[in-house]
């Protein structure tokens, strides 16, 4: 189906009613359509700014990080100089992918197919037989990697894939001011669990930002912070923010592994969510922050990697060990609670009796935020 077909003048109307009063969300199509989701990887990942990784994963010159952002290979490295860089995860000769898992202590990316090699800044250095059996093209000249704009906030690495978004420092900005408190540049990288989703990428991340589930399907999280003290996620141009204060920390959530450092008095009992628009979500408790990324495989298949982050040596030393594992627990047994919730989104858009939703007003305003979000990128 097209975008037309599916993005009718009706359902844009329907997305431009306020929430709780007739607005609604994106049509099943959305969630349903293989040729949405390639236009998806066209129109909304490849022009927005897009969470590629953490410096953790290519900490020392010489490390490659491989990854899928928009449905393209990408390759993040680390130059000899200190640089990192990211590009086009594919060979100039034959499109052969270059690098296909992480790599470290590399002085040159080496394409495994014919063996073309290329400087860690992406220039061409040699191509070995390329005239002929040992006639070598060592002169240096010739295509190099094409690299992809990328930006580095604290350890985090976002890449625009075709180069035309905001910059950087305004897509990121609102975020930051939102956490003046916490010192992002202190955590590293503890753990990336793999989930697996029978559903499409948005449900995965919609479910991250519902807070009128927690009642019915986190009764460890309603414990910890009720949901009387919660509202929904709320808009904020390209994000979408939950914040609040909780009473005590408790296991997986502020027990045994050191705080941000140099909190203000309060500020360690703040619990914050963010969706940065359509990238990732970022959760802060005031021992850690783990990054939800997705990677869309099909339209009712997403695999999201969770990125959990630890402050400073905790994410290593293995006298954090029991606290840590007790995080990677804590975020274990609420994803398992999510699981099915996420399938049931997806079972359900192949009914003809669901149109987008009939949305509350307090809790769901987030859902429609999103849903104009996509629309609004992809027109
Ligand atoms: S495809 Fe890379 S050297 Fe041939
Ligand atoms: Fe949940």
């Amino acid at each position: 189906m097209s975008f037309q077909d599916i993005i009718t003048s009706d359902i844009r109307e329907r997305l431009s009613r306020p929430t709780g009063d007739g607005g609604t969300c994106l049509p099943n199509a959305c969630y349903t359509d293989a040729e949405w989701l390639k236009l998806e990887n066209e129109r909304l990942f490849a022009r927005t700014w897009m969470y590629a990784g953490c410096l953790d994963q290519l900490a020392q010159p010489g490390d490659a990080f491989p990854t899928t952002i928009g449905g393209k290979p990408v390759l993040l490295v680390h130059g000899r100089d200190g640089e990192i860089r990211a590009f086009h995860n594919v060979c100039r000769h034959r499109g052969a992918v270059l690098v296909d898992k992480p790599c470290k202590g590399l002085a040159a990316l080496t394409c495994p197919y014919h063996a073309w090699a290329y400087g860690l800044d992406g220039s061409l250095r040699t191509r070995l037989h390329f005239d002929g059996a040992g006639k070598h093209d060592l002169s240096g000249q010739g295509p190099g990697l094409v690299p992809i704009p990328m930006a580095m906030w604290f350890r985090a690495i976002f890449i625009n894939l075709d180069g035309k978004a905001e910059p950087f420092e305004d897509y990121i900005a609102p975020l930051g001011a939102r956490l003046p408190h916490h010192d992002l540049g202190a955590l590293r990288l503890h753990k990336t669990v793999e989930w697996e989703f029978r559903a499409n990428w948005k449900l995965v991340f919609e479910n991250y930002f519902d807070n009128y589930h927690i009642g019915t399907i986190h009764p460890k999280l309603d414990a910890f912070a009720p949901m009387v003290d919660r509202r929904g996620f709320e808009p904020l141009g390209k994000f979408l923010h939950t914040e609040l204060y909780f009473d005590a920390p408790e296991d997986g959530r502020g027990v045994g592994l050191p705080y941000y450092p140099n909190l203000p008095p309060g500020e360690d009992r703040f619990e914050a969510g963010y969706h940065l628009f359509p990238s990732c979500c970022y959760q802060v408790w005031l021992d850690q922050l783990t990054i939800f990324q997705v990677f869309p495989i099909a339209p009712d298949h997403t695999v999201e990697h969770l990125h959990v982050f630890l402050i400073g040596e905790a994410a290593t030393d293995p006298a954090y060990g029991e606290a840590a594992q007790g995080v990677c627990d804590m975020w274990d047994e609420l994803n398992r609670e999510d699981v099915d919730a996420i399938e049931w989104m997806q079972k359900g858009r192949q009914s003809p009796a669901f149109d987008g939703g009939m949305l509350s007003g307090w809790w769901d305003q987030s859902h429609q935020h999103f849903a104009r979000l996509v629309v609004e990128a992809m027109s």
